[in-house]
C-alpha cells in the first residue's frame, strides 16, 4: 500500500482501507465499526524509528497510551521497542496484561491517586514523572515507610517552559495558567528539583514537558526545547545537577480535514530536529551529559490508521435551514465534536458519483451538541448508505462512553486484506453487567 495513500476505491466503487473492502467490513462486523490499519500505524512507526536513529541515536520513544489503549497495540509497538506513558490504573492493568515490559513505562499524571501509585510500584513501574508538590510529598511518604521499594523511584519532574502550542498558534507566557506541571520562570521548578535530589530514596533522572497537542508548527517545538535547555544548563552550572533524560513530549499534528496540512515524513523530522538542534546546541555549549531524548507522539502514530464506519439511518431535511443526516454512532464512540468541536472528512464508502452536498452528520443521542460532523461536504446519502469517518484513530475508542446505554463498538484491526477483531464490541448484557 502507497504510504501516503490512505485508502483506495476498487473497480466497483468502494472504499478500500489496507486492501479490506469497507462495506464487507460493515457486513461482517455491523456498524458503527472502529477499524484501524496496521500497515498505516507500522508505517507511522517505522517513520519515528527512523527519524530518532538518524537524528538522535540517544532517544526513546514512547507510545502516548492516551490516544488508544488495548492490548493488541501495546504489543504491535513492543515491537519497535517502544516505550509508553499511561496515566491511570487501568492503562497500567492494561500494560501488565500486554506483558509490557515495566522499565519501559512511564507513569503520568496531575492525580496519581495513592492505590495508583502503590499499584505502579507493585508492578516494578518505577518511572514517575511527577507532576506538582502533592505528588512529591506522597511519593516522599512512601519511600520513607514502604516495604514495596526494591528499587528507587525514578523521577522526571513536569516542567512548564512557558510555551503552549495547540493548531497553527502558540503562546509564550511565563506565569503558565495549566492543570499540568511546575513552572520553569518561577523558579518553583528549581526547587522541586533541588528537593527531589536531597531525597535519597528517590532519584532524579530529569525533565518532562509537553506544550500541546496538533501542532504544524516547527517554532515552538525548538523554543521550548531552548527555554527547557536553558533550565537545564543552569540546573548544571548552579547545582551540578544532570538532567539524564528529556522528555519532549508528543504534540506533532494529523490530519482531520483539508484545513490541516498533509504532512509529509519530512515534516515530522523537521519538528523533532527543532528540539535536537536545541538540545545539542546546549550540550556542547554547557559542556552537558547528553540527555536520552524521549519523545511521546499519540496522535501522530495512530490516528490516520483509525476510521469508523457508520451506516445512515434518518435524513431529515429543514428546508433552507440545514440537512440532518443521522448515523448510527454518535458521541458515545466519537466525542470530539461535542467536547471542543473538533472536525472531521466524511466519505461514502461506495461513490455513486451523486453530487456533493452540505449535510450535517449528527449521533443518535440525546443531546443537541451530539454531532460529529457540522456542514460536512459529501456525496448525497441515501439512508442505508455506509460512511467512513477518518482519522479517527486518536482519542475516538479512547474516550468513547456509554452514554445513552449505548455499547462501545468493536475495533477491527486490518492488514493486507485480513481483518480480526482486536476489542470485541460490547453486548447489551456488558451494559448491565455492574448493575445491582
Ligand atoms: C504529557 C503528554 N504526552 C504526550 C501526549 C500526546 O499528544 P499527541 O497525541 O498530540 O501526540 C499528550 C496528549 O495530551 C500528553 O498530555
Amino acid at each position: 500500500m502507497d504510504k501516503d495513500l490512505k485508502y483506495t476505491y476498487d473497480k466497483n466503487n468502494e472504499m478500500i482501507i489496507d486492501n479490506c473492502n469497507t462495506l464487507s467490513l460493515a457486513k461482517k462486523y455491523g456498524s458503527p465499526l472502529y477499524v484501524v490499519s496496521e500497515s498505516i500505524l507500522r508505517n507511522r512507526c517505522q517513520l519515528f524509528s527512523d527519524i530518532m536513529k538518524e537524528l538522535y541515536p540517544n532517544s526513546i520513544i514512547s507510545y502516548a497510551s492516551k490516544a488508544f489503549c488495548c492490548k493488541a497495540i501495546y504489543n504491535l509497538i513492543k515491537e519497535y521497542n517502544f516505550a509508553c506513558d499511561v496515566v491511570s490504573g487501568g492503562e497500567i492493568f492494561t500494560t501488565i496484561k500486554a506483558k509490557f515490559n515495566p522499565e519501559k513505562i512511564y507513569f503520568h499524571g496531575n492525580n496519581k491517586t495513592l492505590d495508583e501509585i502503590k499499584f505502579a510500584l507493585k508492578n516494578k513501574i518505577y518511572n514517575f514523572v511527577v507532576d506538582n508538590v502533592d505528588e512529591l510529598e506522597t511519593l516522599e511518604n512512601l519511600v520513607k515507610s514502604s516495604k514495596l521499594l526494591e528499587n528507587k523511584i525514578n523521577i522526571l519532574v513536569r516542567v512548564n517552559p512557558g510555551v503552549e502550542a495547540h493548531t497553527h498558534e502558540y503562546i509564550q507566557t511565563s506565569k503558565t495558567d495549566s492543570k499540568f506541571g511546575i513552572n520553569i520562570e518561577s523558579g518553583e521548578a528549581e526547587k522541586f528539583i533541588l528537593r527531589v535530589c536531597q531525597n535519597t530514596k528517590l532519584n532524579f533522572m530529569g525533565l518532562h514537558y509537553h506544550i500541546g497537542s496538533q501542532i504544524f508548527d516547527v517554532k515552538p517545538f525548538g523554543l521550548a526545547a531552548k527555554k527547557v535547555m536553558e533550565f537545564v544548563s543552569m540546573l548544571k552550572k548552579k547545582h551540578n545537577i544532570d538532567v539524564k533524560i528529556l522528555n519532549s513530549g508528543g504534540g506533532y499534528g494529523v490530519w482531520y480535514t483539508n484545513k490541516d496540512p498533509n504532512l509529509k515524513d519530512e515534516d515530522y523530522k523537521k519538528f523533532i530536529k527543532a528540539v535536537v538542534v536545541e538540545v545539542k546546541k546546549a550540550v556542547s555549549k554547557d559542556n552537558l551529559v547528553e540527555p536520552t531524548l524521549v519523545i511521546e507522539p499519540g496522535r501522530s502514530l495512530i490516528c490516520e490508521a483509525g476510521f469508523t464506519l457508520y451506516t445512515v439511518g434518518n435524513i431529515k431535511e429543514i428546508k433552507g435551514v440545514r440537512k440532518y443526516v443521522s448515523i448510527d454512532g454518535g458521541m458515545f464512540e466519537n466525542p470530539r465534536y461535542a467536547l471542543y468541536q473538533a472536525e472531521y472528512t466524511a466519505v461514502k464508502c461506495k461513490t455513486e458519483n451523486k453530487k456533493t452536498e452540505k449535510v450535517t452528520i449528527v449521533g443518535k443521542c440525546c443531546e443537541s451538541g451530539d454531532c460529529i460532523i457540522k456542514d460536512a461536504k459529501i456525496e448525497k446519502l441515501e439512508k442505508g448508505d455506509v460512511i467512513a469517518v477518518l482519522s479517527t484513530g486518536a482519542y475516538n475508542y479512547s474516550m468513547a462512553s456509554n452514554y445513552n446505554r449505548n455499547p462501545v463498538p468493536p475495533v477491527v484491526l486490518l492488514n493486507k486484506g485480513k481483518s480480526r477483531v482486536i476489542v470485541k464490541g460490547q453486548t447489551y448484557n456488558d451494559l448491565i453487567k455492574y448493575d445491582l
